[in-house]
């Protein structure tokens, strides 16, 4: 990737305009992280063409080969910690938008992945910081699997995982996905600055598409399995269960499983 190319794309204000691109990095959020904290401004990105120590949501490994594109946004939202959640959401609905004009029919899975034929294009991976009851700074990190193919990652990742390139038939420009990707996501920014957040929660809910649908969920040890009757505001998954009771899974608890709503996105 070129910092050069991807930044004479930018439209945004903030997103991008401070920099850092990589060959190769441990993790692109433990560098967002750590410069945060020595002040760095709201917008900073931070990529790298490969990460060594990748990392997913419940601390998982995230493989990250090169040609897949490995980046963190720095943001500083506003002091209410309420405002962290919608930042995912805003990002997935960002980056849905983003892979349609690529010519990859990316759609959303909860919490928060992109998924095509039932499997993973991407995951989002949100650190936030509060600092007494404020939210000093919010980390989104996105692992998109571009022009990586299934080859390039370990045994265990092959049958889940699928990339844009396989999609679209061809390798795409990851200096063009990154600076539509942050040019899309920049308004949605502002919306939650501004305390628009619900909107955004109300737009990623309806393009979930889980209200209705039959769905097993992992939370902890624990597996949930019943019909979605709501996701609430925060993003918790609200299901009827088999037994008539109803349970709700937090966004950052659960993982739905490959069952057969999975199957069909
Ligand atoms: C998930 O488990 O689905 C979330 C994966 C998030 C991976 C991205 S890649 C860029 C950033 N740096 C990391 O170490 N993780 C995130």
């Amino acid at each position: 990737m070129n910092a050069e190319s991807l930044q004479a794309r930018l439209k945004t204000r903030h997103l991008g305009r401070a920099l850092e691109m990589h060959e190769s990095l441990p993790s692109t959020n433990a560098a967002a992280r750590a410069t945060a904290r020595a002040g760095a401004p709201h917008g900073a990105v931070f990529a790298a063409a490969e990460q060594t120590a990748g990392r997913g949501r419940f601390s998982r490994a995230w493989a990250s080969p090169r040609g897949g594109l490995w980046m963190s946004v720095l943001l500083r939202p506003g002091p209410d910690p309420a405002l962290a959640q919608f930042i995912p959401m805003a990002a997935a609905l960002s980056l849905r938008v983003c892979l349609h004009g690529f010519g990859v029919p990316a759609r959303l899975a909860w919490p928060n992945d992109l998924v095509a034929h039932g499997k993973k294009l991407a995951g989002l991976l949100t650190e936030s910081a509060i600092r007494g009851a404020e939210l000093e700074y919010v980390i989104l990190g996105m692992g998109i699997n571009v022009n990586n193919g299934p080859d390039s990652l370990p045994e265990e990742f092959r049958g889940a995982a699928i990339s844009c390139a396989q999609i679209a038939g061809a390798p795409l420009e990851l200096e063009a996905l990154a600076a539509d990707l942050l040019n899309a996501f920049e308004p949605l920014c502002d919306e939650i600055a501004r305390g628009r957040g619900s909107r955004i929660f109300e737009e990623w809910k309806t393009a979930l598409e889980l209200i209705g649908k039959r769905v097993s969920v992992r939370s902890g040890d624990a597996v949930y399995e019943g019909a979605v009757i709501d996701i609430a505001e925060g993003g918790a998954l609200v299901l009827r269960l088999d037994n008539n009771e109803t349970a709700a899974i937090p966004m950052d608890r659960g993982s739905l499983h490959t069952d057969k709503y999975f199957k069909e996105l």
